[in-house]
């Protein structure tokens, strides 16, 4: 989009760890961003860091909760915003068993708010954050494509699951509607300038940044989750993504909503797995030193092997990952070297 494009799009999320890196390469692809963020796992400094990579005097951020209508549409009433990228949403997988309603009421509720808004105002286009997570384990690891059976496990993917069938059904309603599902695998990495990455706010739950946490002494130890798994080594495997090349595949989506594409589901992933053990070792490599780990017991829930089959963004986004499990793995640990505390503590 040239940059004398008077619209703006609205990153919904967009202080946090995906969102932010996706602002950033908007604003290098040339686009306005307007971010609005409630903050509750998040800061604002790493729109600060946009602002310093990017040379942007002050980027547009209002702290709204998407529960709160009214701030919604002040919003909408302030830019002239043509499209939305919905990142905003609580994502903790075992949490969500715990505090179900929490997630319904953040995340499905959430998305009405924006949906109503988006409707009430005439913007029709949006790309949303979705996941690996809304599809039924397969038996034998197979890659998954975008039509492999859904079904979830967790509160969380289905909230994730809802909120696409929710905006499915308003494209239906309304064929003027263009909407991208993104199903991201396992995202990782940090920006390459080190000064922006993933900051989670409690003892992460995720495998990477609690591995870029024993690395740099913050925490003990890696708890490998079973070794007992038909994989490779017995560990899980998974399909890791450079969050900049997820940051990419945004924009390849905005461009695609342009085209009247209708509603579309892609995957976003590598195509390929590693182990938890290869990623314990990539990380040993980047930091240049031994990272101790134990072997525990299996997490509840967790299955063998979860890939992606990535043809379809390929073929149809011309979208595919640039970036190694050798730069995920550097990125991230410069990240951290730069940044123990994260940026938000
Ligand atoms: P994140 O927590 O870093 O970012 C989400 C942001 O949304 C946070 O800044 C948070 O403050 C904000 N937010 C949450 N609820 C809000 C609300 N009601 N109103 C306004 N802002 C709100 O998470 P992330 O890892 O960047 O994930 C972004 C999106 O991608 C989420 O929708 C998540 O479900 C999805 N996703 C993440 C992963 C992953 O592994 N990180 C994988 C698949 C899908
Ligand atoms: C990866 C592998 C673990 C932590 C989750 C969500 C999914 C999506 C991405 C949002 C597994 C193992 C992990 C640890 C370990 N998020 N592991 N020790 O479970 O593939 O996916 O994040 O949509 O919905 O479920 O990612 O990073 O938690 O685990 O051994 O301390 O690492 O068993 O094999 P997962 P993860």
């Amino acid at each position: 989009m040239p940059s004398s494009d008077p619209s703006y799009v609205l990153v919904t999320g967009g202080a946090g760890f995906i969102g932010s890196h996706t602002v950033l390469e908007l604003i290098n692809q040339g686009y306005k961003v307007v971010v609005v963020d409630n903050l509750s796992n998040s800061c604002e400094e790493p729109l600060r860091r946009i602002e310093k990579l990017t040379g942007i005097e002050k980027l547009p951020f209002h702290k709204v909760d998407l529960a709160d209508i009214e701030d919604l549409r002040a919003v909408f009433r302030q830019y002239n915003i043509a499209s939305v990228v919905h990142f905003a949403a609580l994502k903790a997988v075992g949490e969500s068993v715990h505090k179900p309603l929490s997630y319904y009421r953040n995340n499905i509720s959430g998305t009405l708010n924006l949906m109503d808004v988006m409707i009430e105002f005439g913007v029709k286009n949006i790309v949303f954050s979705s996941s690996a997570t809304v599809y039924q384990a397969s038996p034998n690891g197979e890659p998954f494509r975008e039509d492999s059976v859904l079904g979830c496990t967790s509160p969380y993917g289905r909230t994730k699951l809802y909120m696409e069938s929710i905006i499915q059904d308003i494209v239906n309603a309304e064929k003027s509607w263009n909407a991208i599902m993104l199903r991201y695998f396992n995202p990782t990495g940090a920006h390459e300038s080190g000064t922006m990455g993933e900051d989670p706010r409690q003892i992460p739950n995720n495998l990477m940044p609690y591995v870029a946490q024993v690395a740099i002494g913050k925490l003990d130890k890696v708890h490998v989750f079973g070794n007992d798994y038909n994989t490779r080594d017995g560990t899980g495997v998974r399909d890791y993504i450079h969050v900049m090349d997820l940051a990419e595949a945004h924009v390849v989506a905005l461009k695609k909503l342009t085209q009247n594409c209708g509603y579309q589901v892609f995957n976003v992933g590598s195509g390929s797995g590693q182990s938890v053990l290869e990623m314990v070792n990539a990380m040993t490599e980047a930091c240049g030193h031994q990272i101790p780990f134990v072997i525990d017991p299996r997490r509840p829930g967790d299955i063998d092997t979860i890939v992606c089959d990535p043809s379809k963004a390929g073929n149809e986004l011309g979208f595919k990952v640039t970036r190694d499990l050798k730069q995920m793995c550097a990125d991230l640990w410069r990240w951290q070297v730069a940044n123990p505390e994260g940026y938000c503590n």
